[in-house]
């Protein structure tokens, strides 16, 4: 199997999700899958009416890959999108595919979707600025939870206790005219630092973590210092999370719900979920079992050289059958030579 990994930034040490990254490395390793990681903004796209496979990287052509995985999740830019629409329209197996992270990028259109498929989500306004104070102590009441629209891994969701402290960050929010980047959203206070992430791969639930704030504090991101520790889910919770995945047409979703009074809420669903902490507390190998559910899914054959044994197995069978099969050699017995009669020359006389 030969995949791209997209993935828009370096391998170094201070960027967050590139542990991810090298987990992945080492797994296609030990799979004996062909693993290239690359850059989706260093691809030239050139979209031209006439068929055939165009994939310019740094200024060289590509071979198709079987498969394209891509890890960009919410920093997916529009260029990155247009990048894997272009192999997509070449017929390559994209998990997650560009609509799908579109629409999870966004928690607010995740939520539309949510709602929309009759799952349970936090009541949750998108900011307009000025922010109308009345209308959130209306609807959503405080304690209430502000978020950036693209957010990931805790950054940027905050938690404002009273009016008083909205009022503060509303005034903040209004100077910086920043549009329609935030939501406001029901804070779920049976679930106050603490949340399930469920991995679902291909329309199964893979793992399940709970997670708990180790500092007090309303946010359970393992990124922040949370601690995860293994669970079977309910039936209810497993379910919920498989229709989330469905209704958001996810191969591979990370969904974070959120415990309420009775049942659970969803709070967002993430396309590149990060796992180092899953992995640690449930066991597995997320890799291997990405790679594995993708090749079943796509019905990819998982090992490039297996292919080629099989395709060069075929190769021989079909030339064998041709040939047909094989007759014992004919023995034709040697014919005898009659030994040349020996001429005696006369003997000269001297
Ligand atoms: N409405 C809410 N009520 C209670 N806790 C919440 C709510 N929304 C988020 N949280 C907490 O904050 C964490 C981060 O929020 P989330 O929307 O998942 O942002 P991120 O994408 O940064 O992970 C969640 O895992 C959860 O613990
Ligand atoms: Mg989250």
């Amino acid at each position: 199997m030969r995949v791209w990994l997209f993935f828009n930034r370096d391998l170094a040490p201070d960027v967050p999700e590139a542990p991810e990254v090298l987990r992945f490395i080492e797994t296609a390793k030990a799979l004996d899958i062909e693993l290239h990681v690359l850059k989706p903004s260093e691809f030239d796209l050139v979209v031209d009416s006439g068929g055939g496979w165009s994939a310019s990287y740094q200024g060289r052509e590509l071979r198709k890959p079987d498969l394209i995985i891509p890890r960009c999740g919410s920093e997916t830019s529009y260029f990155t999108l247009a990048v894997l629409r272009h192999f997509e329209r070449q017929g390559v197996a994209i998990a997650n595919s560009p609509a799908a992270i579109e629409s999870v990028a966004d928690k607010l259109h995740t939520l539309q979707v949510v709602a929309g498929a009759g799952l349970p989500a936090p009541k949750t306004i998108l900011g307009k600025f000025p922010v109308d104070v009345g209308l959130v102590e209306r609807e959503l009441g405080f304690p209430v939870v502000v978020k950036k629209l693209k957010g990931t891994r805790g950054n940027g969701v905050v938690l404002c206790q009273d009016r008083a402290q909205f009022d503060d960050l509303a005034n903040l929010l209004d100077g910086a005219a920043s549009g329609a980047d935030f939501l406001f959203q029901q804070y779920i206070r049976a679930s106050h630092g603490r949340d399930v992430r469920v991995l679902v791969v291909n329309g199964e639930v893979v793992a399940a973590m709970e997670r708990q704030s180790s500092d007090g504090g309303f946010k359970s991101n393992i990124s922040l210092g949370g601690h995860g520790k293994t669970i079977t889910p309910p039936k209810e919770m497993a379910e919920l999370a498989l229709k989330v995945t469905q209704a958001l047409n996810l191969d591979i979703s990370g969904v974070d719900i959120l415990f309420d009074k009775h049942g659970y809420r969803i709070c967002e669903a993430n396309s590149a979920p990060g796992f180092q902490g899953l992995e640690r507390a449930c066991g597995i190998d997320v890799p291997e079992v990405i790679f594995r559910a993708m090749a079943r899914k796509f019905a990819i054959p998982l090992r490039h050289s297996q292919r080629w044994e099989r395709t060069i197995e075929r190769a021989a069978r079909s030339a064998l059958d041709a040939i047909g099969p094989a007759q014992p050699p004919k023995i034709t017995p040697p014919t005898l030579l009659r030994p040349a009669p020996i001429r005696r020359r006369p003997l000269q006389s001297s």
